[in-house]
């Protein structure tokens, strides 16, 4: 019997337990005040709520009546303390009051992406619980705060980027954020020198971001002492000097980038040895001088090199090819030079873009380029590289953006037959080469069937314009301008139907203006599919000393037939052209 009994008891435990439990949760929930965040915390909110002019909707939900652990954007802990005001992108207006420094609980606050204006209360910042404030992207303004005691503050992440804040970076507001782990303040107006002790008041500091202000003086050397930065962004300020060897105690560093500054000095003598974790190293836009020095070839973790636009020369060292898990290289600009053959690309099939451009770089393309299979971008235009282009080319089958202009190749014909093989290409520019040759007439009919942009300019080529590129039916630019070329505007011109921009002034063209040149898709409508293309070109295209152009919607509809040998009238029609922004031979026509 007892067998029969036990179970019984059980059963009634089982029953009786929970339901005891439930009476005693609903007693709780009904009849206790603690249930609810506290008429303190709700006044914080409202008050909050009360400083915004736009409040996105919030005042919905945003009772005085209901319990505002509920409300929007709001988290509460298990025992309903606020822990978190997430309100990003809610096109908030008007003020951040300091009241949301009277939440005791509060760990995050997020407010960016909206429209707040004035300043950012020092309550926030000095508050005894916050761990992230992120205010990036909105319209505060103002000076930070210098914090009056140095008690030391959770605060972890401080994002004020993207901002109108202004004034300098006192030490004094960074001395009690002892845990600060990541702070952003990029895209603001602060100025003065950069805190030399940041790292001995923040020694946690991983991530420093501090791009687009106009911070001057030295980069401190005492950053150096950062054992745990792991980024340092300060591009596009007023930095001077040169880059404090210092800096490269802080071993973890993955990123190092100060482009758009006034650096100077050499890099030679750096410690890159020491930066084994570095991936990216920028240094574009400055004014250094000097060699690449051998120890870049330590850095086998780097995938991104920007040297662009300097004052360095010389040979590229063949310790480059240690680094082989490039991925961008970017020196175009400076004055390097010599034959590139020290390099062995064979050794860096992880690289995606290379460009050269503006160099004095000499000799024949190094073959072992030909074996980056991933290239999507080279960009060699504007050196001094000569010879006929290697059969080799047409191994890149990735190839996307091609630049060889304004260096001395030859054999025009032998080049077009091999780089039709690149399937991908979509820009083609090799004006400036070729330098008398004749325009290749015969068929490449199988060919350059994804080219979007040939640029073929300058090169005083003789013959005509000629019939394969009718078939190039995704072209949307064209430019053969600076040639010698002759014969008249074909009549199949008006079948490109992507073209837009058709370049072909200074020839010795003749007859007279096809009126098929009227019928052109893109002269006839500004709203074609060509201008509404997003993708962006893999590298800016530059036109001219100053010009670039980052998308092919940048380009304007042109039609230019300047300086050629037309005769006859010009086509009524011309008048009618709706779309066109550009036109250019009219005056020149008349004069002839
Ligand atoms: C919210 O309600 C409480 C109690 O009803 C009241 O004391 C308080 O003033 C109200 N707060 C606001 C901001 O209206
Ligand atoms: C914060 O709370 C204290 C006391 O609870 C109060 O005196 C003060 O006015 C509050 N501050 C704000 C900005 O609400
Ligand atoms: C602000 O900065 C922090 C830390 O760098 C980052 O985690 C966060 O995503 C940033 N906020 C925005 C909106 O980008
Ligand atoms: C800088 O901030 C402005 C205003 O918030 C924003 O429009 C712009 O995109 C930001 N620029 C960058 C580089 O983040
Ligand atoms: C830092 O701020 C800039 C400008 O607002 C932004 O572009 C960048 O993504 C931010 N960095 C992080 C890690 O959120
Ligand atoms: C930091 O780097 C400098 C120069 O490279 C060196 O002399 C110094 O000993 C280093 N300091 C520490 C603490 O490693
Ligand atoms: C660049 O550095 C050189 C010294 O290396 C200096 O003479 C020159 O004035 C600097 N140019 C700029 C624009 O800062
Ligand atoms: C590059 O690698 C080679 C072969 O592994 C080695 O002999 C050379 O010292 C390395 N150079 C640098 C600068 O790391
Ligand atoms: C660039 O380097 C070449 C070759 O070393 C040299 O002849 C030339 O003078 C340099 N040009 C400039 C502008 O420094
Ligand atoms: C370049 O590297 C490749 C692959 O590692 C190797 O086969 C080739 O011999 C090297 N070329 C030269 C000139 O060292
Ligand atoms: C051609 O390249 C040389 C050498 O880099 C440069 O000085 C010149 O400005 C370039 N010409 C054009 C039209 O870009
Ligand atoms: C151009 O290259 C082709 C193929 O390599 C060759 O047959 C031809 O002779 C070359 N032409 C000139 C003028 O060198």
């Amino acid at each position: 019997m007892q067998t029969l009994d036990f179970p019984n008891k059980t059963y009634s435990k089982i029953l009786h337990i929970p339901s005891l439990g439930l009476g005693l949760v609903l007693l709780i929930c009904l009849a206790s005040p603690t249930s609810s965040c506290t008429e303190q915390e709700k006044g914080s909110l409202l008050q909050f709520l009360g400083g915004l002019s736009q409040d996105g909707g919030l005042a919905v939900s945003w009772k005085n009546g209901s319990d505002c652990c509920q409300w929007e954007g709001i988290t509460c802990s298990t025992d309903d303390t606020v822990t978190d005001v997430l309100l990003a992108s809610r096109s908030l207006q008007g003020h951040i009051t300091p009241s949301l420094g009277n939440l005791t609980g509060l760990l995050r606050l997020d407010l960016s992406n909206n429209l707040l204006s004035g300043g950012l209360p020092q309550e926030l910042v000095s508050s005894s619980s916050i761990l992230i404030v992120d205010v990036s992207f909105n319209r505060l303004g103002g000076e930070l705060h210098e914090l009056s005691s140095t008690h030391a503050r959770p605060l972890k992440v401080l994002n004020i980027s993207s901002n109108l804040f202004t004034g300098q970076f006192l030490s004094s507001t960074w001395q009690g954020m002892k845990n600060l782990v990541a702070l952003n303040a990029s895209n603001n107006s602060f100025t003065g020198q950069l805190p030399t002790h940041f790292c001995a008041s923040s020694p946690s500091l991983a991530v420093l971001e501090l791009c687009y202000n106009q911070f001057r003086g030295s980069i401190p050397p005492q950053l150096g002492s950062c054992s745990m930065l792991r980024v340092l962004k300060v591009g596009h300020n007023h930095l001077s000097g040169s880059l404090p060897d210092e800096l490269f105690n802080a071993t973890l560093l993955e990123y190092v980038s100060f482009p758009g500054n006034s650096l100077q000095g050499t890099l030679e003598g750096l410690h890159f040895g020491k930066l084994s974790n570095l991936g990216t190293f920028d240094l574009g836009e400055n004014n250094i001088s000097g060699k690449i020095p051998e120890s870049i070839g330590h850095l086998r973790r780097l995938e991104e090199l920007h040297l662009n636009n300097n004052h360095m020369y010389g040979e590229l060292p063949s310790s480059l090819t240690n680094c082989t898990n490039l991925i961008t290289i970017d020196f175009k600009s400076n004055n390097f030079s010599g034959k590139l053959a020290k390099v062995n690309f064979s050794n860096l099939s992880n690289l995606k873009t290379i460009d050269l451009m503006y160099n004095s770089f000499s000799g024949e393309i190094p073959e072992s380029i030909y074996s980056c299979s991933n290239l999507i971008a080279l960009r060699l235009s504007s050196n001094k590289f000569n010879g006929q282009l290697s059969e080799k080319i047409g191994n890149l089958k990735s190839l996307s953006f091609l630049s060889l202009a304004n260096n001395t190749l030859t054999n025009i014909t032998s080049a077009l037959h091999i780089l039709k093989r690149c399937r991908k290409l979509t820009t083609l520019l090799i004006a400036f080469n070729f330098r008398g040759e004749i325009m290749p007439e015969d068929d490449m009919v199988d060919g350059f069937e994804n080219l979007q942009f040939f640029s073929v300019d300058g090169c005083g080529l003789f013959g005509q314009i000629p019939q394969w590129i009718s078939k190039l039916a995704n072209l949307k630019i064209l430019i053969l301008s600076n040639n010698q070329l002759t014969g008249s505007i074909p009549a199949w011109i008006k079948t490109l139907s992507n073209l837009f921009y058709l370049g072909i002034s200074n020839n010795s063209l003749t007859g007279g203006i096809p009126t098929a040149l009227m019928d052109m898709p893109m002269l006839n409508s500004d709203k074609s599919e060509a201008h509404l293309d997003p993708r962006a070109f893999e590298l800016p295209v530059y036109y001219g000393p100053s010009l670039q152009y980052r998308v092919p919607i940048a380009l304007r509809n042109v039609l230019d037939l300047s300086n050629n040998k037309f005769t006859g009238q010009i086509p009524l029609e011309i008048g009618q052209l709706k779309a066109l922004l550009s036109l250019d031979f009219t005056v020149r026509l008349v004069k002839q």
